[in-house]
């Protein structure tokens, strides 16, 4: 079993998308097995996105995903991480393909709707980020 981190991100909280997206996920037999909804603060928000600190993006990032209240859950199940990537679709919206999350909420390559962790190692590391070990459930 794999666990993958997603976050809901301010785009979609502003418009109430955030139980569509996990109601998504999880119909597609992921399983929630954490769920917090938080306000990111800067720090945490840098350690999140600290792989893209020399992108051109990374400040608007950063002050994108502090903007509002956000929905951190961990999603677990076979496969979780690619599968979950799929379900999103690719980054910028536009070029999504159709069906998937991005494609039918997203509104542009910043205001993406969700974050999904990229790889098992990072989904571990973000996972430590936002949940302690005894808030994740079997
Ligand atoms: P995520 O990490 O959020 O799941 O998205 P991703 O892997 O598809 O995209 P990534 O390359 O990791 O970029 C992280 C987030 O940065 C914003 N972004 N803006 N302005 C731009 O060209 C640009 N490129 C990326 C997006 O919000 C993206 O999800
Ligand atoms: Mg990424």
């Amino acid at each position: 079993m794999e666990r993958s981190l997603v976050l809901i991100k301010p785009d979609a909280m502003e418009r109430g998308l955030a139980g569509a997206i996990i109601g998504r996920l999880q119909g597609e037999g992921l399983n929630l097995v954490a769920l917090r909804m938080l306000h990111m603060d800067r720090p945490l928000a840098e350690r999140h996105y600290a792989v893209h600190r020399e992108k051109p993006f990374y400040k608007d990032l950063v002050d994108y995903i502090i903007s509002t209240p956000i929905v951190a859950a961990v999603l677990e199940g076979e496969n979780a991480v690619e599968r979950i990537r799929e379900l999103m679709g690719a980054t910028d919206p536009a070029r999504a393909a159709a069906g998937t999350i991005r494609k039918d909420f997203g509104l542009d390559v910043q205001r993406n709707s969700t974050h999904a962790s990229d790889s098992p190692e990072n989904a571990e590391k973000e996972t430590g980020l936002f949940f302690k070990e005894n808030e994740i459930f079997d």
